[in-house]
Order: structure tokens, then sequence, then C-alpha cells
């Protein structure tokens, strides 16, 4: 049975670290209210470099711990809601800086769940037969649509951009369940650059238009913190796996209160979930990768550990995926 593996990871983040002191520079904040509420301490915010950037330099590493060069990668798939352009796509553009000429390319619209819906969109096409070696990224530069005038959730966010090599393999290890879901319904509580209808011919006349991040945080908050629970348990469930057989849960990064909230749900510690929010804050997409190349770099996961990869987010969207190092 033909299956994927996580062949190589990679991350990169823009090197200007802005801490919350430094935004209460510029903000009516503070260092004590961001890191009680949410678990950030700082943050990397692009100066020139747009996502396609990010997500090159991300990619470029994976393939090199993957042992392959560009020309081996079939497919890119990148998972952005902060694309340098509408057209082409992230992934195009990707694909140019690597000159990855044997692959096709593109762009997954699902917010903080959007990494998950990658790799499983990836695995799906690595199983079926369609491609053998997947680069997968997810990469925001979130700053260029944060309102910096907004503190609610100006503090929250921040860029940077991870990626994973999949690969085709014959055992029965890697990618070994995947959940995706989505709540459309509660789409309204977190919304981004909306693009309404018009022309000459329409009767909007384009005012009032959002063109930044909005949340209702306590909505998202009340949706986060109970997905996480359900999509680990179900997780479980499906693969009649025990949680303590799991080395890791590395959840999105979007806040230390939802993590704490997960573990007393799951009766686990703390310390099941891999953390560094405190470092990059929410970026979106990438938060999912970029930690777990963090945790394979440290050394925190190794070969045969079980780890799930938790996101959920703008849609309102979730996913979970249980993998085999
Ligand atoms: O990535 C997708 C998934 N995202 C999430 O899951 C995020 C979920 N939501 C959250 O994490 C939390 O709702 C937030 C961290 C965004 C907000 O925390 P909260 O405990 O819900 O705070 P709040 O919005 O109720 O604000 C409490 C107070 C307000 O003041 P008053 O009205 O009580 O006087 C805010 O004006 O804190 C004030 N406030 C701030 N104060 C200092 C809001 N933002 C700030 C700020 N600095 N940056």
């Amino acid at each position: 049975m033909r299956n994927s593996i996580i062949a190589g990871t990679g991350s990169y983040v823009p090197d200007n670290i802005v801490s919350n002191d430094d935004l209460s520079k510029i903000m009516d904040t503070n260092d004590e209210w961001i890191s009680s509420r949410t678990g950030i301490k700082n943050r990397c915010i692009s100066i020139e470099e747009n996502t396609s950037d990010l997500a090159y330099e991300a990619g470029l590493k994976a393939i090199k711990n993957a042992r392959m060069i560009a020309e081996d990668i079939d497919l890119i798939i990148v998972s952005t809601i902060t694309p340098d352009m509408q057209m082409p796509s992230v992934s195009c553009m990707v694909q140019k800086k690597l000159g990855a000429v044997n692959a096709s390319a593109f762009d997954v619209s699902a917010a903080c769940s959007g990494f998950i819906y990658a790799v499983d969109i990836a695995d799906s096409m690595i199983r079926c037969g369609r491609h053998n070696n997947v680069l997968v990224i997810g990469a925001e530069v979130l700053s260029k649509s944060v309102n910096w005038s907004d503190r609610s959730t100006a503090v929250l966010f921040g860029d940077g951009a991870g990626a994973a090599v999949l690969k085709a393999d014959d055992n029965k290890k890697g990618i070994l369940y995947a959940l995706t879901a989505a709540e459309g319904d509660k789409g309204q509580y977190l919304e981004m650059e909306e693009k309404p209808v018009i022309s000459p011919f329409s009767n909007n006349k384009g005012t009032n238009i959002n063109k930044f991040i909005t949340m209702d945080g306590k909505q998202v908050l009340r949706f986060s913190t109970r997905v996480i629970v359900d999509a680990v348990k179900e997780v479980l469930e499906k693969t009649d796996e025990s949680i303590d057989d799991i080395a890791y849960i590395i959840p999105h990064q979007a806040n230390y209160r939802i993590i704490d909230y997960a573990a007393h749900k799951l009766n686990v510690d703390c310390s099941k979930f891999y953390l560094n929010i405190r470092d990059y804050g929410n970026t979106s997409s990438a938060s999912i990768a970029i930690a777990l190349d963090e945790a394979f770099r440290k050394n925190k996961v190794k070969k045969g550990d079980k780890v799930i990869l938790v996101g959920f987010g703008g849609g309102l969207t979730y996913g979970a995926i249980l993998v085999e190092i």
C-alpha cells in the first residue's frame, strides 16, 4: 500500500523581531496584557520580503533536508491567505524561484488550518499515484493585512513560513490519518480583505470595504477550544491510538490559553503540546509547519514517534493529522 512520509522540513522567518515592548511604543498596549492573554512575547515582521520570498526560503531548506533537488519535486502546494498577488499563485512564484521545472503548483486557502488541508491533499495525491514528491508550504506575511490601529488583533500576528516535503513510501508509516472540517456558518467571526463586486455596472460604490483582519476573539476562542479537543479525540479514536503513545501534539499557535484548556480536557500535561507562540505569535498557515520544523531541529521528535498536527481558524475551519515520523 502506497503512502507518504515526511522526508524533510524547513522554515524561515524575517529577521526583524518585534517585541511586545516595541508594540507598546506604537499602540496602547503592554507586555503584561499580551503575555498573559496570549503567551506571545515576540513576532517577526517582514520589512521587505513578501510571502513568496519566505515560502521559497522555507521550501529550499525542506528540499535540502529531504536530500532532494528542486527538479525532484513534482507538485508544490502553498497554503496562504496573504499571497503576493491574486495571480500568479504563490506556489507558481515559488516554482519559478526554486527552478522546480517538473512541478505543477497551486495555492490552498484554509487560513490557520491551511497547512493541515495542504498536507492532506498532498498525501491523497501521493496515495492515488498521481505524484511522488510534494513540497507543501505554509507561508504568511500577515503584517500587510493587519490593521495596525486595532490593538485587539495587531498584537497577535507574525510573519513566517514552514515547509515539508512529502514523499511516496511503501512502509505503513508517515501520514496515518487526516481529517479536515469546516463550519462556514461562522465565517464572519474572522475575516480579511473583502472584495465586493465593483464595476461600472454594479450599485456598489466601494465604501466601507474591510481590507484588514477583523476577529470576534471570543467567538473564535469558543470555536478553537471546542474543535482542537474534538479533532485530537477523533484522530485517536479512528486510529485506535492512546494519547500516551503520542510523543507530541503540534497545534496551530494562536493562544496558549487554548492549549491550556485542551490539555485539561484531554487529561494530559501542557508539555504534550509543542509550543513556540512566545517567539513567533500567530503566523496562520505557517505556524504548524514552523513548529514541526523546529521540533525536528531541536530533536524533540525522532524517528518512530507519533505526532498529531492540529489546526483551527478562519473559514471557520479545522483539521488534524496523525503522522509517524
Ligand atoms: O488563528 C485563528 C484562531 N485564533 C484564535 O483562536 C484566537 C481566539 N481568541 C483569543 O485568543 C482571544 O479572544 C484574544 C487574545 C484575541 C483576546 O482575549 P480576550 O480575553 O477575549 O480579551 P478581550 O477581547 O475580551 O479584551 C479584554 C480587554 C478589553 O478592554 P475592556 O473592554 O475590558 O476595557 C480590550 O479593549 O482588553 C482590551 N484589549 C487590550 N488591552 C491591551 C484588547 N486588546 C488589547 C491590547 N492591549 N492589545
